[in-house]
């Protein structure tokens, strides 16, 4: 497991929270299939992380343009940069097909990264979304 449920705060507002949730689960099957060098599994699971992250990123990014959310563009921006990091081991992982550089990107920047922008990012815009949506 690379990333227990309670290292990511939980913010004010339900949708969010289980968008994390949805993602720590399927980032923490991908880790596994990393750390046991399942190729196979790897790559299937690698797909079902980008539709995910996709998703996560998205749905946040529809609801702060719905509610003119003054910090849009900066959030997105952190956003964008995690975009082009996954986009760029993808296309990595297809050529290299290395465990290894995965394994090294979600433990020393992808799990730092998601527990700081919810923590940042993603708490702020819950409290000005509130709890209605
Ligand atoms: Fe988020
Ligand atoms: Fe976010």
């Amino acid at each position: 497991m690379l990333i227990k449920p309670h290292e990511v705060q939980q913010v004010s507002n339900e949708v969010i929270n289980m968008l994390h949730d949805e993602e720590i689960e399927i980032i923490n099957s991908f880790y596994d299939a990393v750390v046991a060098k399942d190729i196979e599994k790897i790559d299937e699971l690698f797909k079902v992380v980008l539709f995910d992250v996709e998703d996560h990123f998205q749905t946040e990014e529809e609801m702060m343009k719905q509610n003119n959310y003054t910090n849009y563009q900066v959030h997105k921006n952190d956003h964008d940069t995690m975009r082009e990091k996954i986009a760029k081991f993808f296309e990595r992982w297809l050529v290299l097909k290395s465990p290894l550089e995965l394994q090294d990107f979600l433990e020393t920047d992808f799990k730092k990264w998601l527990v700081l922008h919810v923590s940042k990012w993603d708490s702020e815009m819950a409290l000005h979304l509130g709890h209605a949506m």
